[in-house]
């Protein structure tokens, strides 16, 4: 049989959690090889945030995150925080800027991130490898890897393949596979911060709204999960919604339940329609409502639902029906648009089987789980990758 070639430690997966476990191994001295399927490392980085990349979030905090064990991730990301990773950044002197709510991005692009963890691995003397596939992960006393480039061996393996969200970047249910072998609970997966879809006929009343943009309170779960609202701007889309909002609230989600929209967030509507009919009798509902509506929406909505009064002309039972079609608005999406928009993965290897100290695997020894494959989903907003780096610092600190 041929010789593998023995390293302490390799990292499959060269995205955002992989190369800072990687890294920090690195610096401690361990032998670390990184190996990647896809053609290059940290693809998820370059395309995140637009191209500028929401590398942390200055407010994040355990609850930012979904889990099914919520606190799991508390260790972790109370000993690598977002200030860790802005001190980080700054000493590779990459400009940035916060775009609101504490999010962090890029001045330049996505690109610079990446290249702060290639140099960071560089300086720690990190082997990367891209282009290999893992064909089989053997256990003996460390682990063996048959690759499609040869045998490596290894006393710690990490898991750092992330989810299943955007196949055509290299996602792969790799991660899941594997901890399945090794006798792990994957717990069921499903796309989250992701658009939604309408059916036919909802989509034909909305359609000529696509590209509009509104601020909205949006709440959703509740049933078999938690339950939460986020104030942000929603997005008519072709397909259906879209906006941070939407998509904040599309983790919370479970298919067949309604999601609430307040399209008047910093209004109590019904005290302002009572109001303005008092005040300004022979303005139309449509004019009052342009006042916090874009037009295009208040007209549609006026078309669609609620008609065209003068204030003068409507009863109280006419402005109830107005506040049931506005706030909220419920709506029952057909769906969503799936992994292939999806930014994130919700599910994933059940954190009750590892380490919150280490992400190691309590029931196979040197096996570690980090990142978007472990059941740990953030909140949009640069979470997701406090999230990587906090796991893969806290594995890379002990491998
Ligand atoms: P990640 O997916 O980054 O890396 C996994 C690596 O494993 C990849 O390099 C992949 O090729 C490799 N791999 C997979 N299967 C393999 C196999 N079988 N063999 C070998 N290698 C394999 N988050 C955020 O905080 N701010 C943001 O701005 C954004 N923006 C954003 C935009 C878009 C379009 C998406 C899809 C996602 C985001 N995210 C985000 C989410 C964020 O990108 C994500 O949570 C992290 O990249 C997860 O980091 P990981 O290292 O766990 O996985």
């Amino acid at each position: 049989m041929s010789q593998s070639q023995a390293y302490d430690v390799i990292i499959i997966g060269a995205g955002a959690a992989g190369l800072m476990c990687a890294l920090t191994a690195g610096q401690r001295g361990r032998r670390v090889l990184v190996l990647d399927h896809a053609n290059k490392v940290g693809k998820k980085i370059l395309m995140s945030g637009g191209g500028r990349c929401n590398f942390t979030n200055m407010f994040s905090t355990p609850d930012n995150f979904l889990s099914d064990n919520p606190h799991f991730c508390k260790s972790a990301l109370s000993r690598y925080t977002p200030w860790d990773f802005i001190a980080l950044v700054e000493s590779h002197g990459i400009p940035y800027h916060e775009k609101k709510l504490g999010q962090l991005f890029c001045d330049r692009k996505s690109r610079d991130i990446v290249n702060l963890l290639l140099h960071e691995c560089q300086s720690a003397v990190v082997e990367i490898m891209t282009r290999i596939s893992v064909l089989e992960v053997i256990k003996d006393e460390g682990f063996r890897l048959q690759t499609s480039a040869g045998l490596y061996s290894c006393e710690s393996l990490v898991i750092a393949t992330g989810g299943l969200s955007i196949p055509k970047m290299g996602a792969s249910g790799f991660g899941y596979d594997l901890a399945r072998q090794f006798g792990l609970t994957v717990l069921e997966t499903r796309a989250g911060l992701v658009p939604f879809t309408l059916d036919e006929r909802k989509l034909r009343d909305l359609s000529d709204l696509s590209g509009v943009s509104t601020e909205v309170e949006a709440c959703a779960g509740g049933g078999s999960g938690p339950h939460a609202c986020f104030r942000e701007n929603l997005l008519f889309t072709h397909r259906g919604l879209s906006g941070p909002a939407i998509l904040q609230v599309s983790s919370y989600w479970r298919p067949g339940e309604a999601v609430e929209l307040d399209l008047f967030p910093a209004q109590a509507l019904a005290d302002t329609l009572k109001q303005a009919r008092r005040e300004t009798p022979r303005l139309r509902l449509k004019s009052l409502l342009s006042n916090w509506l874009s037009r295009r929406l208040a007209e549609r909505w006026c078309e669609l639902y609620l008609g065209n009064p003068r204030l003068a002309d409507m009863s109280d039972k006419d402005v109830e029906d107005v506040i049931a079609y506005c706030q909220p608005w419920q709506l029952r999406p057909s769906g969503t648009e799936g992994y292939r928009t999806a930014e994130v993965t919700l599910g994933g290897v059940d954190t009750r089987q590892l380490s919150s100290q280490t992400m190691e695997c309590r029931s196979v020894s040197g096996l570690y789980f980090i990142g978007e494959v472990v059941d740990v989903t953030g909140h949009l907003g640069g979470h997701n990758f406090q999230w990587a780096w906090a796991s893969g610092r806290a594995a890379g600190e002990v491998v």
